[in-house]
């Protein structure tokens, strides 16, 4: 717990009071987060207010997602693209599945979610495969050592002009240490290289304080 954490949490707090209500099922799908294999690890209101402004500010259509645990960013993407949209969310464990399918039907978004369940480099694999229309918005928020197969194989499901955000870049400041031993760190650091070197990509990363802590999310343009 660092000295200023309540601070943090008091502005967050106020920020997402202010600007970013939640409604019923928003905080119910919060609340069911407890019940699910990774407890309190969903972003945080106002992220994904921001999830949901990037979505529409991008005129994204259809999104694709890495990591749904009970939904709660997932309901946030739906909800920007709107009824024409679509949310696909790739999710490891089947009983997380569920917890989000019972979360997007009370936030009437089951209609333009599809939950995929299973590991999320093989469910990728087969949307390539089945040459699935390119997604103009992917959010990257599941296993960290993965992330570098999960850009790839973004890189795979979308085009120029879409946009791509992976949450948990920094970690309470371990991202910083070439030589940790961490390999969730050593994913952050290999997709983080691998964005620097791949000309097609121009990207930035932020960190954030506040509910969730010290962390924060790297922001991608696909230009080509
Ligand atoms: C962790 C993962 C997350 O997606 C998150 O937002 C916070 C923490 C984790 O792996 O610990
Ligand atoms: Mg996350």
């Amino acid at each position: 717990m660092y000295e200023s954490e309540k601070a943090w949490q008091d502005v967050d707090a106020y920020f997402v009071d202010t600007l970013v209500p939640e409604d019923d099922a928003l905080q119910q799908a919060r609340l069911s987060g407890r019940q699910t294999t990774m407890p309190r690890a969903e972003v945080a209101a106002n992220q994904g207010k921001l999830l949901a402004l990037l979505c529409q500010i991008a005129g994204a259509q259809r999104v694709l997602e890495f990591g749904t645990l009970a939904g709660y960013s997932t309901i946030w993407l739906a909800r920007a693209v709107g009824t024409q949209g679509h949310v696909t969310t790739l999710e490891l464990e089947p009983g997380n599945a569920a917890i989000a399918t019972e979360n997007f039907h009370r936030a009437g978004v089951a209609d333009r979610v599809t939950v995929i369940t299973g590991p999320a480099t093989e469910s990728a694999e087969r949307l390539i495969a089945d040459g699935a229309a390119p997604y103009d918005f992917v959010f990257i928020d599941a296993d960290k050592p993965s992330n570098p197969a999960y850009l790839k194989a973004s890189m795979a499901l979308t085009g120029p002009g879409s946009v791509i955000v992976i949450d948990n870049v920094v970690r309470n400041g371990a991202v910083t240490d070439p030589a940790s031993p961490d390999e969730r760190v050593r994913g952050v650091r290999a997709v983080l290289a691998d964005i620097a070197e791949d000309e097609r990509l121009e990207a930035t990363a932020l960190q954030t304080v506040g509910s969730k802590g010290w962390d924060g999310f790297t922001v991608i343009r696909r230009v080509r």
